[in-house]
């Protein structure tokens, strides 16, 4: 089974994504911390990214899709995986069906936009790890330092207003329209993401305790 995290930046897709490996152990493929990976080790397709990233705006569809399309034939992803940040537009979405026809459920993690600026402002993450962090509500033990691996606390490049307005125009133009795709297709859930975190939790594990025990009675 394959899970969508959709959902503006900041809406929780990350924090959410290591809460359901937690408990199910699907793993958690996320587009940007990939990406990120390329360019913190420099490589061409790291290189090729940097830029939109920067700017906040999409990088090139046939690299993603072909990251993903990678990284989903490793083993870990046999039964099921997570995908968060990723289809972010029609044509990745029709892609993914082509590469891997499992049966998929959406799961869209609804935040306005005033709240994402709140919570963006006020995140921190790990740099050797990738934890996430709040200064707000998830505050490290340790000012700067992370409480599972001990490394430095930073804020992401993109996670400064005028590349969080960008980011919020790209996901409303170009990724919200999914949500009447996926709605059509009949697989599509929508969450509340203003809540706390386990509240949140709590309703996408419904959703998925439901899908998982529907799959189950078909086998
Ligand atoms: P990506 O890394 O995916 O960024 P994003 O979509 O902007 O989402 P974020 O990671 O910012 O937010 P999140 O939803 O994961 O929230 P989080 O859990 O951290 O993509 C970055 C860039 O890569 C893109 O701009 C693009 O350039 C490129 N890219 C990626 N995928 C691509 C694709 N498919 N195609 C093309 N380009 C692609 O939470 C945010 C904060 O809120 C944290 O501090 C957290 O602690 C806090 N928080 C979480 N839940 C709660 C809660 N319930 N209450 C209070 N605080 C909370
Ligand atoms: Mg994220």
């Amino acid at each position: 089974m394959r899970i969508i995290l959709l959902g503006a930046p900041g809406s929780g897709k990350g924090t959410q994504g290591d809460m359901i490996t937690t408990k199910y152990g699907f793993p958690r493929i996320s587009t940007g911390d990939l990406l990120r990976e390329e360019v913190v080790a420099g490589t061409p397709l790291g290189e090729i990214a940097k830029t939109a990233m920067e700017r906040g705006e999409l990088a090139k569809d046939e690299l993603v899709i072909e990251m993903v399309d990678k990284r989903i034939q490793q083993d870990d992803c046999r039964d099921g995986y997570v995908l968060d940040g990723f289809p972010r537009n029609i044509p990745q979405a029709q892609k993914l069906e082509e590469i891997d026809r499992t049966r998929e459920v959406v799961i869209e993690i609804f935040l306005e936009d005033a709240v994402v600026v709140k919570r963006l402002s006020a995140r921190r993450i790990c740099s050797s790890c990738g934890m996430i962090y709040n200064l707000l509500v998830k505050v490290p033990e340790r000012m700067g330092v992370c409480d599972s691996c001990g490394g430095k606390l930073v804020q992401r490049d993109d996670d400064n207003p005028e590349v969080i307005q960008e980011r919020l125009h790209v996901y409303h133009g170009q990724t919200e329209p999914l949500v009447e795709y996926y709605r059509r297709n009949g697989v599509f859930h929508r969450i509340d993401g203003d809540d706390t975190m386990q509240s949140v939790f709590e309703g996408i594990c419904q959703v998925l305790d439901d899908a998982l025990s529907e799959t189950e009675s078909q086998n």
